[in-house]
């Protein structure tokens, strides 16, 4: 546990954004081939272009529901194209970093989002 920082086990025990968005604009899901894990991000799209709304489900390790709940608050009231930016390395700096054995929890969840937006962006394309 203690190898934790603060931020991660603040996230973990008090995660942002959990839960689904049921009329979303895009949704983007994941699996860690390495332990198995999924997660599930689901946004919604303003006229603007901006993530007005960012929910996620995680069924994985204290590592990842801190992960999505940091790339959910991130992402929030960006736009596209800036969280199309977000990578998984700016994710676990903003958790003050992660524990070598728990980086590719951090993988999971810029990759939930961007998969999220880029079902959006086909969605859109498709109209
Ligand atoms: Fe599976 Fe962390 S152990 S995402």
């Amino acid at each position: 546990m203690a190898q934790y920082s603060d931020v991660v086990m603040e996230h973990f025990t008090n995660p942002r954004n959990v839960g689904e968005i049921e009329d979303a604009d895009g949704v983007g899901e994941v699996g860690n081939p390495v332990c198995g894990d999924m997660m599930t991000f689901y946004i919604k799209v303003d006229d603007d272009g901006r993530l007005s709304d960012v929910k996620f489900k995680t069924f994985g390790c204290g590592a990842a529901i801190a992960v999505s709940s940091m790339v959910s608050e991130m992402a929030k009231g960006k736009t596209i194209e800036e969280a199309l930016k977000i990578t998984r390395d700016d994710v676990a700096q903003e958790l003050g970093g992660l524990p070598a054995n728990k980086m590719h929890c951090s993988n999971l969840g810029a990759d939930a989002l961007h998969k999220a937006i880029e079902d959006y962006l086909e969605k859109k394309g498709k109209k």
